[in-house]
C-alpha cells in the first residue's frame, strides 16, 4: 500500500482522491496540502486526510511515499524536482509541464533521484482506446494514416475573470493545457511521436481569458498525418477517429470519462465496394483515475519507470509548446 499526499486539493484533486480512496488495495491518501485549507477542511475530515502546513512539510514527512500533484500548470515542473530532491515519488496531473525544457530537467531529476515519475494522462487508461492500440498492434486496422481528433466544452465560462485558468501563462493556446494535450497524447499512444505542428488559435467568443478557438495539422514521426480542434466556448463534447489502411475506429461521447463505446469498420477486401456496416462494441465502466493511480503505485513497487527524458510526456511537453510558437508566428514548427 502507497501511503500517498495530495497536493493542491480543488476540483481534479478531490476526484482523484474520491476515485481511490477506500476502494485501492494499492494506494491511499494520508495526508495533503492546499493553499486555502478551509476551502478543504470538510473535504479532508471525510476522506481521513490530514491537512499539512505547507508543500515542504509534506515532503519532509517519512510517513508520506509519494506526492500526487493537482496544482495550477506553471508550479508542476519546480514541485516535481522539489520531490525528487526529497526522495518522494511524484503523480502529476497534467501538463507535466509548460514547455519542453522544464519539463525534460523535471524527468531528468526523477530519474537522477531514482523516484517514479507519473502524469495523470488516464484517456490510456480508457478500454476502448486500448482496443484501438490492440487493432493497431495486431493489423487488423493496417497502417495508421490519420487520426481526427477534438475535445471541446465550455472551460471559458466556467471560471471568473482572474481564474489562474485565464493567465496566459497558465493556459497558452487556449483549450491545449485543459483539453487538447489529452488527445495529443491519445494520438502518441497510437500513431507514436509528432514531429511538426500548424496551429492557430483565436479569442472568439469573450474579450477576457485564454483563446477560446484553438486547432491545428499534425506531422507524426512514423508518417502518419493528423488534426485537432479545442474550442473552449461551445457545448461539451470528444471525439477520436483513427484511420487506418483496412479501416476506422472512433470513440467520443458528451462525456469525456464516461464514454465506454468503440466503433469500427473495416474494408472488404474481396468485394472492396462493400460498405460493410460499423461494429460498436461496449465495455465495462472503469475509473480511469483509479486505474491511472493504481498503475503509478504498481510501478512504484516494481521499481519501473513510467516518465522517462526521452518518453512522451517529455514530447508532450514540446508539442504543446511548438503548439503555442506556431499559432503565433503563423508558421509551421518542426520538432527536433
Ligand atoms: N485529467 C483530467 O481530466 C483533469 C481534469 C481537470 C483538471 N486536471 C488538472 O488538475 C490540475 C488542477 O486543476 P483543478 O481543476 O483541480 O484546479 P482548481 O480546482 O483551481 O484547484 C487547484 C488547487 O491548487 C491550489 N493552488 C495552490 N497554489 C495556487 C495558486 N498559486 N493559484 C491557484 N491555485 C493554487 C488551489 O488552492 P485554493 O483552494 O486556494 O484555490 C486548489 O486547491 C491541473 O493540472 C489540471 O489541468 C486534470
Amino acid at each position: 500500500m502507497i501511503n500517498a499526499a495530495i497536493i493542491g486539493m480543488g476540483v481534479w484533486g478531490q476526484n482523484l482522491v474520491n476515485s481511490a480512496q477506500g476502494l485501492s488495495k494499492s494506494i491511499r491518501f494520508v495526508a495533503g496540502a492546499t493553499r486555502t485549507p478551509a476551502k478543504a477542511a470538510d473535504f479532508a475530515a471525510r476522506q481521513g486526510i490530514r491537512i499539512m502546513d505547507s508543500y515542504e512539510a509534506v515532503l519532509a514527512d517519512p510517513g508520506v511515499d509519494a506526492v500526487v500533484l493537482a496544482t495550477p500548470h506553471s508550479m508542476h515542473t519546480d514541485q516535481i524536482v522539489a520531490a525528487a530532491q526529497a526522495g518522494k515519488h511524484v503523480f502529476c496531473e497534467k501538463p507535466l509541464g509548460l514547455d519542453g525544457a522544464s519539463t525534460r530537467r523535471a524527468a531528468e531529476a526523477a530519474a537522477r533521484h531514482g523516484i517514479v515519475l507519473g502524469v495523470g494522462y488516464n484517456w490510456r487508461f480508457q478500454p476502448a482506446l486500448q482496443e484501438i492500440r490492440r487493432m493497431i498492434d495486431d493489423g487488423r486496422l493496417g497502417r495508421v494514416l490519420h487520426i481526427e481528433g477534438n475535445f471541446c466544452g465550455p472551460s471559458a465560462y466556467r471560471f471568473p475573470q482572474g481564474h489562474w485558468r485565464h493567465a496566459g501563462d497558465e493556459s497558452p493556446a487556449g483549450g491545449m493545457t485543459g483539453r487538447g494535450v489529452h488527445v495529443i497524447d491519445a494520438m502518441m499512444y497510437l500513431a507514436g511521436p509528432i514531429d511538426e505542428v500548424t496551429a492557430q488559435s483565436f479569442r472568439l467568443a469573450q474579450d477576457f481569458g485564454s483563446d477560446d478557438t484553438t486547432s491545428m495539422l499534425l506531422h507524426f514521426a512514423g508518417g502518419s498525418t493528423g488534426y485537432l480542434g479545442t474550442i473552449i466556448a461551445t457545448a461539451e463534447t470528444w471525439r477520436m477517429q483513427v484511420f487506418g489502411s483496412s479501416g476506422w475506429a472512433r470513440v467520443g461521447g458528451v462525456q469525456h470519462l464516461n464514454t465506454w463505446e468503440l466503433t469500427t469498420c473495416t474494408i472488404d477486401r474481396d468485394n472492396i465496394m462493400n460498405k460493410r456496416e460499423p461494429v460498436v462494441t461496449r465495455f465495462d465502466d472503469v475509473s480511469t483515475e483509479r486505474a491511472e493511480l493504481e498503475h503509478f503505485a504498481d510501478c512504484i513497487v516494481r521499481g519501473e519507470p513510467l516518465v522517462t527524458p526521452e518518453g512522451d510526456a517529455v514530447r508532450n511537453a514540446q508539442v504543446l509548446e511548438a503548439i503555442i510558437l506556431s499559432s503565433s508566428t503563423h508558421s509551421t514548427v518542426r520538432l527536433p
